[in-house]
């Protein structure tokens, strides 16, 4: 049988991993330690117990100043994930890897629900991408921020089925290994060749 796992396709797939995992860090910070409205309360209370008087406004604008450089991230793990949907793009064209979703219609009946959870893997990842993209871009793509509302709606919503998916992945990976002894996680670091 052809080799699945090629040096291409798992350089891909652990690209795409690590930038996930990146992005996910990244809002679990923004949304915890980094929260600016948590911190800028913080920073109220701090400065008036040193009689130093701020708005909450102005507690704000620090707390997102501090924030901003973690933030960053979120841009530079979106570059690697742009790079491994690249990756895949090339795994297509020289045929060393299928489309999830005919992937999905050729599979026997067995791994429909595998494959079926790496079509949804891929949808949520290519519609994060493609929402944040249009969100990073908007003022060059002639967008107002306002008129896009919808689209920073559904990129924060996309992230729960993702997470759903992941888990899902995480799962299905665990038991393949545990009920058919198959080494798949290794050949996913080594290869199957
Ligand atoms: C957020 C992180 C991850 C994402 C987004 C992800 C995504 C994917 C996708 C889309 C596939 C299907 C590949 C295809 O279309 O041919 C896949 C396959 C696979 N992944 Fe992951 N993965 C992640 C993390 C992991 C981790 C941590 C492991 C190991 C513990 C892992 C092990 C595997 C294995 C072994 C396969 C091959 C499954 C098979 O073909 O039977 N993945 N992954
Ligand atoms: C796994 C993929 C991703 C996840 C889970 C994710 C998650 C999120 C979440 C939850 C937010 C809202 C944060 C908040 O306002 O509290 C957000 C904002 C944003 N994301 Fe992503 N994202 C992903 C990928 C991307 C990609 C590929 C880009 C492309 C550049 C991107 C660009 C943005 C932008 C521009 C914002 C708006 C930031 C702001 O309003 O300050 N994201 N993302």
């Amino acid at each position: 049988m052809k080799n699945q796992f090629t040096p291409l396709y798992r350089i891909w797939h652990w690209t795409m991993a690590f930038s996930v995992i990146g992005l996910l860090c990244t809002v679990l910070l923004r949304k915890t330690f980094l929260s600016y409205k948590t911190n800028a309360l913080i920073i109220q209370e701090k400065l008036a117990a040193l009689d130093v008087e701020i708005t909450l406004e102005s507690a704000k604008t620090i707390a997102k100043a501090i924030r901003a450089p973690m933030w960053e991230w979120h841009y530079i793990f979106a570059a690697i994930l742009g790079i491994s949907i690249l990756l895949r793009l090339v795994l297509l064209f020289t045929k060393e890897a299928k489309h999830p979703v005919i992937q999905f219609l050729e599979a026997p009946k067995e791994e429909k629900l595998k494959k079926g959870v790496h079509v949804l893997l891929c949808l949520c990842i290519a519609l994060l991408a493609l929402s944040g993209a249009i969100l990073y871009f908007h003022e060059t793509l002639g967008f107002e921020k306002a008129s896009i509302g919808w689209v920073k709606e559904s990129h924060e919503f996309l992230m729960f089925p993702l997470i759903g998916t992941i888990v899902l992945h995480l799962g299905g990976v665990l038991m393949h290994e545990v009920k058919t002894k198959e080494p798949i996680v290794s050949k996913m670091i080594h290869g199957d060749a």
